[in-house]
């Protein structure tokens, strides 16, 4: 995965094949490689070609599409194809042409069922078919959602095949990478596992420490277990707790983590500093911001207390590392490069870091799960021998409940959406559907609202619910709850949070929403 602002001039070795996200060197297409263009990348293609072939489309298109994939193989040996066209309304099909191409179709197995859902997420689109390619799918919303070079390998698709929404669209990129790139398929979870033991042998040496946060959420625990498996005690896991943690978990995670896991862990009490420096703060990222700094501060007191007690002993190595269990979406999410991307959030374990933690003062980072997806963590700690419980819990965001609380985090707010929190899970947990959504939680609005209980008027907070399915937290549905559960779950959480006037369920799903409020 490179930026869009490398110069392909600057590589110092030949990609198979390119996989455009979004802008690029325009020397990408003179590299003479299968080009596969995605979304941004498929316009990029047709701008190039001629800057009309792209507009601001009328409508915004976001989710689900119906994708008419109009090129079947006919024959392997004549590799003929019949481009056919429907029209929306009827889905009437019109034998338009025939095309004699030499090209392998990238579509493969993903076009024999004619039909496919796809994820859309764009508001340009293409207007016209850049000269010289035929179409290879479209959706009522945009004729040209897939095209396709008549002689050069080029390929784009305005849907995003790398979205679990698409449910095959992993087959389209098997396709590209092994049949039209010809590259092979060969990771395999289990080397991977060694290969990052080893890697963190060498880098860390025989000598120096590591240091790591962890919040007893899956990512942090599978980072940690992995380092405690290449280094043993030289790793130092650290527990901080923030003030805006879920009820007991402090506890909870303490536990697990020292007698199941054997990870040798501190736990640091940082409540009042926390909720301190938090008082006043409304905006997002500034809330983000400062708990990232302020975790950092902690962290870095906490590095000088292990070395000196190590001093003399046969652990006196510095601490030089520290650990964090970053995943690829944090990674994507959090960057932009020279401003062309958007920043979405700044996710407290990357971007929110101070620069004096990354330029070498402070402590060199290891984040070995930065190239991986939620459920390859997953399988990742099932390999490490992490119990399922832990392994399938949802995530739990660094910040914590601060942003799940719009506007200031205060004490009282706090204890509010804990106690919701805890009734939501608890429900969600009785009625057997933990493992149906990938996470789940009570948020805190900043409004209140006018309610009646007995015969008095209440002017109270208003909770927002939120659950989704997704595998990989890119994109994401609202869970679909059986409607009395939801309301019972409300009728629990007024009845017996003091301070609350109504119960609302967030059915947005991401994009155009994220999975937590702030
Ligand atoms: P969003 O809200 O961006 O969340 O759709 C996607 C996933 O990332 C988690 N998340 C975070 N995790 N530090 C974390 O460790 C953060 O600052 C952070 N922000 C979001 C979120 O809980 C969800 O699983």
């Amino acid at each position: 995965m490179l930026p869009c602002t490398t110069k392909i001039a600057d590589l110092t070795w030949k990609p198979k094949g390119v996989i455009l996200s979004g802008d690029a060197d325009p020397a990408v297409f003179d590299l003479g490689v299968p080009i596969l263009g995605i979304c941004y990348g498929c316009q990029e293609i047709a701008w190039r070609a001629n800057s009309a072939n792209v507009a601001a489309g009328e409508a915004r298109e976001y989710g689900h599409a119906r994708a008419d994939l109009m090129i079947q193989r006919m024959s392997p040996s004549r590799r003929l194809r019949v481009l056919t066209t429907s029209t929306s309304s009827s889905k009437a099909l019109v034998m338009r042409c025939m095309v004699r191409t030499t090209l392998p179709n990238i579509l493969g197995s993903f076009s024999l069922t004619r039909i496919q859902t796809v994820y859309m997420s764009h508001f340009d689109k293409l207007v016209k078919l850049p000269e010289g390619f035929t179409i290879l799918a479209s959706t009522p919303n945009s004729e040209f959602a897939g095209i396709a070079h008549e002689t050069k390998p080029v390929f784009g698709v305005q849907f995003h095949p790398e979205v679990e929404h698409t449910p095959r669209g992993v087959e389209l990129f098997k396709n590209f990478a092994v049949d039209i790139c010809g590259a092979r398929q060969h990771w395999v979870m289990s080397d991977f596992i060694q290969h990052e033991i080893q890697r963190i042998r060498k880098l860390v040496g025989p000598k120096a420490q590591v240091i790591g946060a962890v919040s007893g959420g899956v990512d942090s625990t599978v980072a940690a277990r992995l380092m405690t498996e290449a280094i043993g005690d030289r790793f130092h896991a650290v527990l901080v707790d923030n003030g805006v943690m879920r009820l007991n978990e402090c506890q909870q995670v303490k536990e697990t983590l020292e007698k199941h896991l054997g990870i040798n862990l501190t736990v640091i009490d940082g409540a009042d500093l926390f909720l301190s420096r938090l008082k006043g703060l409304t905006e997002p990222e500034a809330k983000r911001k400062v708990i990232g700094s302020t975790f950092i501060d902690l962290f870095e007191e906490e590095a000088i207390r292990i070395e000196k007690a190590a001093e003399n002993t046969p652990n006196a190595g510095k601490v030089e590392y520290f650990l964090q269990g970053t995943l690829y979406p944090d990674v994507i999410e959090s960057l932009s490069f020279k401003g062309p991307s958007a920043t979405i959030k700044t996710h407290h374990n990357v971007g929110g870091l101070p620069a004096r933690m990354m330029n070498g003062q402070g402590l060199k980072l290891i984040e070995p799960l930065r190239e991986l997806f939620k459920d390859e963590v997953r399988e990742f700690g099932r390999q490490l021998g992490i119990h399922e419980d832990l392994v399938m819990r949802h995530p739990f965001p660094g910040p914590g409940i601060a942003i799940r609380i719009i506007g200031e985090v205060t004490p009282e707010r706090v204890a509010i959406a804990r106690k919701a929190d805890h009734i939501f899970i608890s429900m969600i947990r009785e009625a057997g559907i933990y493992n149906e959504m990938s996470q789940a939680y009570a948020g805190l609005d900043t409004n209140r609202a006018v309610g009646v209980m007995g015969d008095a008027r209440v002017y109270g907070y208003i909770i927002i619910l939120r659950a989704v399915t997704t595998t990989n937290f890119m994109t994401a549905e609202p869970y679909e709850f059986k409607f009395d559960l939801l309301k019972k779950i409300a009728r629990r959480i007024v009845n017996e949070v003091d301070g609350v006037a109504r119960v609302t369920y967030d059915i947005t799903s991401k994009p155009p929403g994220t999975i937590e409020l702030e």
